[in-house]
């Protein structure tokens, strides 16, 4: 069969779409990259009304696991110090109660946006003790720079 020279080429080109589609199966299942999860959608202004938002903070779920309600507004996080014991696995729920943040936690590959109205959730395992900065990484205004907190991870189980 004669294919001509162009086809040819046309062809090969094509295969950039495979090479592309690679890539992204590489960083979502390889490198564990995801979306921001729509689980629910509401009212961000009411954020400290709705149940769990109303309680934000840490919980310990079972041993060694933690779910973590936080949000984020100008220009702070609530909670902004999560403690945990070493090895500790953290789920962090988080959502906006006003315009776009970050939330990106130093020594571990959680990046959040954190979105009004909608929640965010990413995992993170911290078998180092010590401190990990997490800050905002999406430019909220003025003071965006001061937007961080930390999350202490503890020797020793409690
Ligand atoms: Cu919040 Cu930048």
């Amino acid at each position: 069969m004669e294919v001509e020279r162009y086809e040819k080429i046309w062809i090969a080109l094509s295969l950039i779409l495979v090479a592309f589609l690679a890539a992204i199966s590489i960083s979502v299942f390889a490198h564990g990259i995801s979306l921001p999860g729509v689980e629910h959608r509401f009212n961000p202004n009411a954020v400290f009304q709705k149940p769990p938002f109303d309680k934000p903070g840490v919980t310990e779920v079972s041993p060694g696991q933690y779910e973590v309600y936080m949000v984020g507004m100008v220009w702070s996080f609530v909670p902004n110090e999560i403690r945990v014991p070493v090895g500790s696995k953290v789920t962090i729920h988080a959502t906006s109660r006003d315009v776009t943040h970050g939330l990106a936690i130093q020594g571990t590959n959680l990046n959040l946006m954190l979105l009004p109205g909608l929640i965010s959730t990413g995992t993170a395992t911290f078998n180092e003790p010590g401190e990990y900065l997490f800050l905002c990484h999406e430019y909220c205004g003025i003071a965006h720079q001061v937007m961080a907190g930390k999350v202490i991870v503890e020797a020793s189980p409690k």
